[in-house]
């Protein structure tokens, strides 16, 4: 299938149909996104979480996600993909982050963005001027606001934002639309109340992606091990389970060991490779 292009997608936003968005982390989770023909792959810095067992996405080293990418890429279909710029790999310099970026978009021609976690316009100037300079030498860039896990320290946790006063949500509008301005070609609003997500959306002109941001975005993303129940746990409030997979594995590997152990797999019809009996008797 043709892949789709930022292009295709914007076309899709002008004619207010919702875009889809969901991670991934790996060939064999991509194949699946890939297969339900999903808009946009992500491969967020979440699979420090959900794939490699950190404590935090600020743990994920940056060879480590490169590996993840390469993955994700081999997986054929439209999906478009998007990686995350991981924690770490931005923050030094301007020309360190650019030469991070481009490091992301070589590992594989299907990387067709980079997708950054931006603070307050009023606080976070030095991330801000970075995606001007990194959309102006023709770096796409999905501005990321909100609630930025990679921030949760600074923001007091993992919690809902632009909902504390006036002030926090023009704050919050104001810094998607200087986003809009540098450059990126779409923003993902995460944790933020419904209203304040649709006047955001409502205001700008480049799609919102929303993720805990309710109904008036223009697309809507989940973390795929979320959505699946890849995990044990709980899910955030925002999440729709859609699958237990973690129940289903696990309940099945159980099976498989009881069956082992019982005798009943393998099945001496199904499981196993014959021999013509001449052939054996001649050996035996
Ligand atoms: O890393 C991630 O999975 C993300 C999504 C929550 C948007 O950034």
């Amino acid at each position: 299938a043709k892949r789709k292009s930022i292009l295709d997608l914007n076309k899709k936003y002008l004619a207010c149909e919702p875009l889809s968005m969901c991670t991934a982390y790996d060939y064999i989770t991509a194949s699946w996104a890939q297969k339900s023909n999903c808009d946009m792959i992500l491969i967020g810095d979440s699979l420090a979480m959900t794939s490699l067992g950190y404590k935090s996405t600020t743990d994920l080293p940056f060879d480590e996600f490169k590996y993840h990418v390469k993955s994700v890429c081999r997986a054929e279909g439209s999906s478009l993909v998007v990686a995350d710029m991981p924690f770490g790999s931005y923050e030094t310099s301007h020309e360190v982050a650019i030469s991070n970026a481009l490091q992301l978009l070589k590992l594989d021609s299907n990387v067709a963005s980079l997708k950054i976690e931006v603070g307050m316009h009023t606080k976070d100037k030095y991330t801000i001027n970075l995606v001007k300079e990194m959309c102006s030498r023709g770096i796409p860039i999905m501005g990321h606001i909100g609630l930025t896990p990679q921030r949760s320290h600074s923001l007091g946790g993992f919690r809902v934002q632009g909902n504390k006063s006036y002030k926090e949500i023009k704050e919050l509008l104001e810094t998607a639309l200087v986003l809009q301005d540098a450059g990126c070609w779409a923003l993902v609003l995460e944790c933020i109340p419904q209203k304040v997500a649709g006047y955001i959306t409502s205001k700008l002109n480049i799609p919102t992606i929303g993720i805990g941001a309710g109904t008036q975005t223009s697309g809507q993303v989940l973390v795929m091990s979320d959505m699946l129940g890849m995990l044990p746990g709980g899910v955030p409030k925002f999440v729709k389970q859609y699958s237990s997979i973690h129940r289903v594995a696990s309940d099945s590997i159980s099976k498989y060991i009881d069956e082992v152990e019982s005798g009943k797999f393998p099945s001496n019809d199904t499981h196993t490779f014959k021999i013509k009996n001449e052939i054996w008797e001649e050996f035996i």
